[in-house]
């Protein structure tokens, strides 16, 4: 679907969700499950477009991998076992399949070349070919290996000892995949700490990792015991629902089986810090992945201040975010969040403008944006860009506009969240 109106006279938000797979673990289980020799069982899988390229490289990596809705079943002969792929590794629009197989394809046995969408090829790379070379990877690309296609001849690799640059979850699993396969120990220092999904199933498939004081130690040559991955809801799907319910007036939503991760939540601050009015029930399921049930009701906002530590623990709901901005009270400051500009699409910019389109008051700065508030929204035509987290967006504004909203590219919503509109109309009574 190229173009859809989205027509939302303001009728009360209500009822009860579980959002679909958290994208980062349902990558990862994969790429465990890939890499382990023997069955991985997972179970609510994201069946999203940028998972399902994972699943897609490991079966051309030999790995026999079978999907029943959100359910998988891996068998694997291991890395050790990997045949060469006859084909490229499509990435498609994903960053995460990129650049974390990368360092996995990096410490393998087979040579293999990887490349994705026109999204991708214009995303830094560097920032995980250079530490990997440094680990004595073989990896060539274009541009001096700064942007795919990338070609990866795997072999053997050392320790690295690793200041990171920027706080970025798919650097540091690169170079812990990388590490895995590597001859000694390696340590990862973080100056911010980020997504550590990563870790927590490396200990879950029986290594042992330590992590304390934003440093990682790891032990290369460690074997992996396949087991059983439930991943939870992800918080950054919840988040558009979380937001469309403090927005329409008379609303209440429950959202079941949210992933909670205490490096992720970063937008459960912000509601409370904005003066949302919503609970969190922690489940106590026992679980390395945190999760529990967020019931929110409308709220009146107020602005706030967003900006270092907290930037890595909300960095894909700051779209969303800026969306809550521009209808609270005062003038909210995001800061430090430079990242922005080289995600799926520069999201500081998309965000000003396509926002700005409805009447939004925002002024984008280099690593951030300032948005004053509150402002009335009028529909009018946007464009996803192509980003899966602008599209949403625009949808949950267009609840809030006073006419309805056009927006071009809905479809790239399938790469996080293919039932998205879906659970929108049910959760207004359609
Ligand atoms: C992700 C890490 C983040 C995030 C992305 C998923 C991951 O990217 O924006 O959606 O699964 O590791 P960076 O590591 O580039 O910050």
């Amino acid at each position: 679907m190229d173009k859809m109106t989205l027509n939302y006279p303001q009728i009360p938000l209500r009822g009860t969700l579980a959002v679909p797979g958290d994208k980062s673990i349902s990558h990862r289980a994969v790429m465990f499950g890939g890499i382990a020799k023997g069955r991985t069982t997972v179970s609510g899988f994201l069946p999203g477009e940028d998972c399902l390229r994972t699943i897609e490289c490991f079966r051309l990596l030999g790995a026999d991998i079978s999907r029943n809705g959100t359910d998988l079943v891996i068998d694997s002969p291991g890395i050790d076992g990997w045949q060469e792929p006859a084909d490229v590794l499509y990435t498609g629009n994903s960053g995460t399949t990129t650049r974390l197989m990368v360092g996995i394809l990096a410490g393998s046995r087979v040579h293999s070349v990887l490349a994705g969408d026109e999204s991708i090829a214009r995303r830094p790379m560097k920032r995980v070919t250079g530490p990997l070379r440094e680990m004595g990877a073989d990896i060539r690309g274009r541009d001096g290996a700064q942007y795919t296609p990338l070609s990866i001849l795997g072999g053997p690799l050392r320790p690295i000892n690793y200041e990171m640059p920027v706080a970025s979850a798919q650097v540091k699993s690169a170079i812990l995949f990388a590490a895995m396969r590597a001859d000694g120990t390696s340590v990862i220092r973080e100056k911010e700490v980020s997504r550590d999904h990563t870790e927590r199933m490396m200990r879950n498939f029986g290594m042992e990792v330590h992590s304390e004081d934003g440093s990682i130690t790891l032990q290369g040559g460690q074997e992996l015991v396949p087991v059983h991955v439930d991943v939870p809801g992800d918080i950054s799907s919840a988040a558009f629902f979380l937001a469309a319910a403090a927005l329409v007036p008379d609303s209440e939503v429950v959202l079941e089986n949210v992933g909670l991760n205490p490096t992720r939540t970063g937008m459960i601050d912000v509601l409370e810090a904005m003066g949302a009015e919503f609970t969190v029930d922690m489940s106590d399921a026992d679980d390395s992945e945190l999760r529990g049930t967020v019931t929110i009701r409308s709220s009146s906002l107020k602005a706030t201040e967003i900006g270092g530590d907290l930037i890595p623990r909300l960095i894909d709901e700051i779209p969303v975010i800026a969306l809550l901005a521009t209808q609270a009270e005062g003038t909210t400051v995001i800061r430090d969040a430079e990242e922005l500009r080289v995600k799926e699409t520069d999201r500081i910019a998309a965000v000003a403008e396509e926002l700005g389109k409805l009447g939004a008051d925002i002024t984008p700065t280099e690593d951030g944006m300032i948005i004053n508030g509150p402002t009335k929204l009028s529909g009018a035509s946007l464009d996803s860009r192509g980003d899966h987290r602008i599209g949403m967006m625009a949808a949950v504004a267009a609840l809030v506009t006073d006419s309805p909203v056009e927006l071009k590219g809905p479809g790239c919503i399938a790469i996080s969240y293919p039932e998205f509109f879906g659970h929108l109309d049910s959760l207004r009574g359609e």
